[in-house]
């Protein structure tokens, strides 16, 4: 966005006036977003069959881990760190009549309890947001894949728009480690740990946009959340509780800094192109 002088009142009531007789202003056509199954798009491109090894990892209740099966007709091992989110990922798995097909197992990123080479797809889908150590993130991903296995990573990160101060909130209030919205950071240590940057897919606000042109509304209803927990702030803390009222206006921030470009969603693709610890040791 830029910022250049400032306009005069003849420039913005002349100009803006006549753009306003337009019936049909440039910006209220669609600009045709792409809604969020593009991430399985993504998926679906790197030709993966049904003998596929496939692990959703941060799978929190294994939603993500049944689209891929029924994507790919493969097995799917869901690692979730949560005990609770690894039982309800257990219980959805069990009423999806998959549990042949999906494996919910406790762990994190860190440390998949997996072997090595053991996939050919690593999913993580806004996960890293949350991970203090990237490196050892991306390590032990790249360790689990087999030799050119891909790493699909669906990962927000900050954009020169976001002010410190919102930076800090936002990150205090979501859990949000704050070197994970550098994505400078993010690119060096992918090729740090062994991967290749094989595509970069910049989502931006378009699932925003499609949910509300698909009539989700999503972000709007967020944004009217945000403005009544904003303007009753006392009474809904103390009605909520202190985290509940923390987390739900900061995660209605998250949708409006997405939507207005402060926080910028994309989609990596990575191959694993070497033994990382190699490269460390350059
Ligand atoms: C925003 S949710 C995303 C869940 C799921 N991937 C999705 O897209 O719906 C973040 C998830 O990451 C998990 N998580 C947090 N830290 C993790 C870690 N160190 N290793 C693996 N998962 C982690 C959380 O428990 C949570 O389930």
């Amino acid at each position: 966005m830029s910022r250049t002088k400032n306009l005069s009142v003849d420039e913005m009531y002349g100009d803006w006036q006549a753009t306003k007789e337009h019936p049909q202003s440039e910006y209220e056509r669609s600009l045709n977003p792409r809604s969020s199954s593009s991430l399985f798009d993504t998926v679906a491109s790197l030709g993966l069959t049904n003998t596929a090894r496939v692990l959703d990892i941060g799978a929190r209740d294994a939603r993500y881990s049944i689209t891929l099966h029924q994507l790919l007709g493969c097995k799917v091992v869901a690692v979730e760190p949560v005990v609770q989110n690894v039982e309800e990922a257990r219980r959805l798995v069990k009423e999806s009549g998959l549990v042949d097909w999906i494996e919910v197992r406790q762990g994190s990123i860190q440390q998949v309890p997996a072997e090595d080479g053991s996939f050919d797809l690593v999913f993580c889908r806004d996960v890293l947001s949350h991970v203090a150590d990237l490196r050892a993130a991306l390590q032990d991903s790249c360790r689990v894949l087999a030799m050119d296995g891909r790493m699909v990573v669906y990962q927000t990160f900050g954009t020169d728009q976001l002010e410190p101060g919102e930076t800090t909130r936002i990150c205090a209030d979501l859990a949000v480690e704050p070197s994970s919205l550098d994505r400078d950071h993010f690119e060096r240590e992918a090729k740090n740990c062994g991967f290749a940057i094989e595509a970069v897919d910049v989502i931006g606000s378009e699932w925003r946009e499609a949910w509300e042109e698909d009539g989700t509304h999503r972000t709007s209803i967020q944004l009217l959340h945000a403005a009544r927990l904003i303007r009753a702030e006392p009474q809904l803390r103390l009605a909520m509780g202190e985290v509940p009222y923390r987390v739900e206006l900061a995660n209605a921030m998250w949708g409006i800094y997405q939507m207005i470009g402060k926080l910028e969603p994309r989609i990596y693709t990575l191959r694993r192109a070497s033994d990382g610890k190699t490269v460390l040791a350059q």
